[in-house]
């Protein structure tokens, strides 16, 4: 494997930022010192000149669904198209979803998804294991113990979809499961959304089923008090809980209770939080903006990027879920449109510009949120998520001064469209590396379907 030697950038870690060179070897760090000469290169070695650019480890997009198979269709972004448009993100890890499926144990449900991805993904990849309400008995906990020793500690549950048998109905099946998930040191992530009071809304509703009543059937309130009631299990059971993607001020206020009152709660938000505001759902094309919980106002933009610049929030992922723009718009109706967006892609370039337009955030911040932190919550660090020598070399390669604006059609999503569209950025990846080899440079993909590998969680 050649050696590729990376020059002059601005090495940037969860710590700091210094001007340094840094050596891959075998697809892993070999070197990264104040100057590496070029004579250690031989004939067939690289040599990137990184001058102005930010050498940072490979961004992980902690929360995606490629390939989702739902509601009688799947997202178009399935697992080569996730791989390469993660790559022109600057992703090298992704960490997808393992449903519980139904008639499946959690080790059958987990095989299942390997085999599903195994082929497509040309990026490495972990999985978060749904442990879902049809599937859950009182073998769970020996469930658990198989599921760690096949490397996975991450468990994903839902608070809401009661009708398609996600949520964990029975609270003291829930107290169970965050038992057992503590004596494992397993972590718990949860999707926050109250199903009672969901329920309640939908059944009193008299208005129409628009984009726009998205947001008001399924309220901030919900998400509060959701994190309200299952944090409240998690105290009971001494166990940290993960807030995922956390979408507005009353969920965020939540979670600042929690932590008053002594549970340990991380957090995660995604870009469509921080930057877009529900006013997308109305006119003609509402329908692309539809995901769930829903957008807000930008009222709750607003306290969610205080969130991110105060540190309250520990992770920054996107909840990659892409239709086309043909699935999207098939439905008008709220109750039918296909939930979610697309984003891994456009993530880094948002955040770089965030950073640039808030003095206080570093570049160092940025990659905490996007690298360190999810790969040291996540049980995948320093394998991934640092610069340190003898890791794997996933490596980003950003210049922070390209200015850009996202269109439909330079971003790399099947869905062909970008919910960001016309967003002014300022950040663009010119070079993606997965363990020591080149698999985005300057615009040109190089990645390989089947090349990516399962990473296990420790
Ligand atoms: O609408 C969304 N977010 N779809 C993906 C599934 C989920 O709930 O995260
Ligand atoms: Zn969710
Ligand atoms: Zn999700």
């Amino acid at each position: 494997m050649k050696r590729i030697l990376i020059r002059n950038g601005l090495v940037t870690d969860d710590r700091s930022s210094v001007k340094a060179d840094v050596l891959i070897e075998d697809g892993l760090i070999k070197a990264v010192e104040p100057c590496i000469e070029d004579s250690v290169l031989q004939e067939g070695d690289e040599l990137l000149d990184a001058k102005g650019m930010i050498v940072m480890p490979g961004a992980i997009d902690a929360h995606t669904h490629y390939h989702l198979v739902s509601r009688g269709t799947v997202t178009c972004d399935s697992f080569r198209e996730g791989s390469r448009l993660a790559a022109f993100g600057g992703v090298t890890t992704v960490i997808d979803f393992a449903d519980h499926n139904k008639g499946q144990d959690l080790l059958q449900s987990l095989a299942y998804r390997r085999d599903e991805m195994r082929d497509g993904m040309a990026i490495d990849y972990t999985l978060h294991q749904g442990v879902y309400g049809h599937g859950y008995n009182s073998t769970i906990g020996r469930q658990l113990e198989i599921l760690k020793s096949k490397g996975v500690k991450t468990l994903k549950i839902f608070t809401t979809y009661r009708n398609t048998g996600y949520l964990i109905e029975n609270r003291d099946d829930l107290l169970d499961l965050f038992r057992n998930a503590r004596r494992l040191g397993m972590l718990v992530c949860a999707h926050c959304e109250y199903n009672p009071m969901i329920e309640e809304i939908s059944d009193n509703w008299k208005g129409d089923f628009s984009p726009a009543s998205h947001a008001l059937l399924r309220p901030a309130e919900a998400e509060a008090k959701a994190i309200e009631v299952f944090g409240q299990i998690a105290l009971e059971a001494d166990c940290p809980l993960y807030v995922v993607h956390c979408s507005s001020e009353k969920g965020l206020n939540a979670i600042r209770d929690l932590r008053k009152k002594g549970l340990v709660v991380y957090a995660e938000t995604t870009p469509h939080y921080l930057f877009l505001e529900k006013s997308k759902l109305n006119g003609p094309d509402g329908s692309l903006f539809v995901m769930t919980p829903p957008l807000r106002e930008r009222s709750d933009n607003e306290a969610l990027q205080d969130g991110v610049l105060n540190h309250e929030f520990h992770v920054i992922a996107t909840d990659h879920c892409a239709f086309t723009r043909e699935q999207k718009l098939s439905s008008s109706d709220c109750r039918t449109i296909y939930p979610g967006i697309p984003g891994s892609e456009e993530m880094l370039a948002l955040l770089n510009t965030f950073k640039d337009e808030h003095p206080s955030m570093t570049m160092s911040d940025v990659v905490r949120l996007v690298s360190t932190e999810p790969a040291k919550l996540f049980g995948i660090y320093p394998q991934k998520g640092s610069l340190e020598v003898g890791t794997d070399a996933d490596i980003t390669i950003l210049d922070p001064s390209e200015k850009w604006t996202l269109t439909d059609n330079n971003v790399h999503s099947a869905s062909h469209y970008t919910p960001y569209r016309g967003f002014k950025v300022c950040g663009k990846v010119r070079t993606t590396i997965l363990r020591g080899k080149i698999i985005m440079n300057d615009g040109e993909y190089y990645g390989e379907p089947g090349e990516g590998r399962f990473i296990e969680q420790h």
